[in-house]
């Protein structure tokens, strides 16, 4: 299901829109709603619109649980850090419990944090050996080579089935490494959400999408990171909230 808006500000507004519903549904049903935030600049101004009224007063922000799809292993006022993105544009402004929101920690080294990482997440969730958080909801944004979260193509990230966080380089050397959840993580959720903006993006969702946005994925291409996001849950949906420069190759 896609959603094309003129803008990157209609386009946080009408994804702060489904992720109410969303939120509101899953606590109705089950008590609680469990988030996978995405990093990068795309979802900051729908972080900002939730931390707003209508969304910051009338959501049961005490029952989400919150974690990240992926982290920069920087320090934590560090402004590449995806989670102190999320705390400054809603986290710090809405009611959530603390004890419900799933930092990694990003001092210790990479396969220490994605370690401590998944043991914090196996803990939120109650797991079992081998078994995989089924969050109610999944952010995501995509990068021009296809990557998202920190699985970027060609990697060995992108292939893991057992754990569920690994540390991964970043296709920069120079950047800083990544802790990143794996697709296991990814396939198990029950609704994600892409948000992508900007005409830099256009090729890359074209690819995906296709000229239609009726991609059915080529079996015989390699398939993008991206495009490996395909969830199993019964009744899981994945939506793309597009700005039009990012849909601009799209039919
Ligand atoms: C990150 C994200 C990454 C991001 C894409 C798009 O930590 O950077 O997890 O996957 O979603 O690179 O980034 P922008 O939204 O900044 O274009």
């Amino acid at each position: 299901m896609i959603t094309i808006t003129p803008s990157p500000a209609h386009l946080a507004a009408a994804a702060a829109t489904f992720c109410a519903s969303t939120i509101s549904e899953a606590v109705n049903r089950r008590g609680r709603c469990t988030v996978l935030l995405a990093g990068g600049a795309t979802p900051q101004a729908l972080y900002e619109a939730l931390s707003r009224v209508p969304y910051a007063d009338n959501l049961p922000w005490a029952q989400v649980v919150v974690a990240w799809g992926d982290e920069r292993l920087v320090p934590p006022d560090d402004a590449r850090s995806n989670q102190r993105m999320a705390f400054r544009a809603l986290l710090d402004a809405v009611p959530v419990n603390p004890a419900f929101v799933l930092t990694a920690d990003t001092t210790l080294g990479p396969d220490a944090a994605a370690a401590a990482y998944e043991a914090r997440l196996v803990e939120a969730f109650g797991l079992a050996p081998g078994e995989v958080p089924e969050f109610d909801l999944v952010f995501l944004g995509i990068g021009p080579d296809g990557h998202t979260a920190s699985l970027f193509p060609g990697m060995a990230a992108v292939e893991e089935t057992t754990r569920l966080v690994v540390a991964t380089p970043a296709p920069d050397p120079s950047g800083p490494a990544r802790l990143t959840v794996t697709l296991p993580v990814l396939n198990a959720a029950g609704a994600v959400v892409f948000l992508v903006q900007g005409a830099e993006k256009a090729a890359v969702v074209r690819q995906i999408l296709g000229a239609d946005g009726d991609a059915s994925a080529d079996s015989g291409a390699a398939l993008l990171p991206a495009q490996r996001v395909q969830p199993t849950r019964p009744g899981a949906v994945v939506k793309w909230f597009l700005d039009e420069a990012a849909a601009a190759e799209l039919r």
